[in-house]
């Protein structure tokens, strides 16, 4: 399994990965237009085929804090570490930057327990996020949970 950054070769499958959850309701609808705009937050989990098993984006929100993002790891390669293994990379990356505070919003509060992640209130994290959520299908009514890493 390779661990790297996303590239434009690689958004079909992303699109795919991330819009196929997002239609069973578990995570959020990614435009192809919103994919290039964060193409450089993304890492993906590429298999021996080459194929494109796993994907999960840092985005930068706030001083020394990011989200994680469009976490998705394909069903037929599911509990093998591979969701574990982007967070961590992810949480490295951010730490290079000066990172040190990583949250994000989830129904995988278990999953995320497992990356080190602990459960917060949602307004412990900066208004600037709720931005995002107002153009959400589920806005005002989401009852997705927030969760923290930080070191
Ligand atoms: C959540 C998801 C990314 C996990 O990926 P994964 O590669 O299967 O997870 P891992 O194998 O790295 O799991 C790490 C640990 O968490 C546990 N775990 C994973 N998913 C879990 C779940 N849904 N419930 C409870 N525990 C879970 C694993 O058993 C493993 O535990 P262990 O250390 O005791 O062995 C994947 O199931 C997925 O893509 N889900 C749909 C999309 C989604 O909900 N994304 C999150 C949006 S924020």
């Amino acid at each position: 399994m390779i661990y790297r950054k996303a590239k434009f070769v690689d958004i079909e499958a992303i699109y795919k990965l991330v819009n196929h959850y997002a239609e069973e309701g578990l995570m959020l609808a990614r435009s192809r237009n919103a994919l290039y705009e964060s193409l450089r937050d993304m890492i993906v989990a590429v298999d021996e085929n080459a194929e494109v098993i796993g994907v999960g984006g840092l985005h930068v929100t706030w001083e020394n804090m990011g989200e994680i993002r469009s976490l998705a790891v394909d069903t037929a390669h599911s509990k093998k570490g591979i969701g574990r293994e982007i967070v961590r990379e992810l949480i490295a990356e951010g730490k290079e930057l000066g990172i040190n505070q990583v949250f994000t919003l989830t129904y995988q509060d278990k999953f995320f327990e497992k990356c080190g992640f602990r459960v917060i209130s949602k307004n412990e994290l900066p208004h600037k996020i709720w931005k995002e959520c107002i153009d959400c299908p589920k806005f005002p009514d989401c009852n997705e949970i927030a969760m923290l890493y930080n070191e």
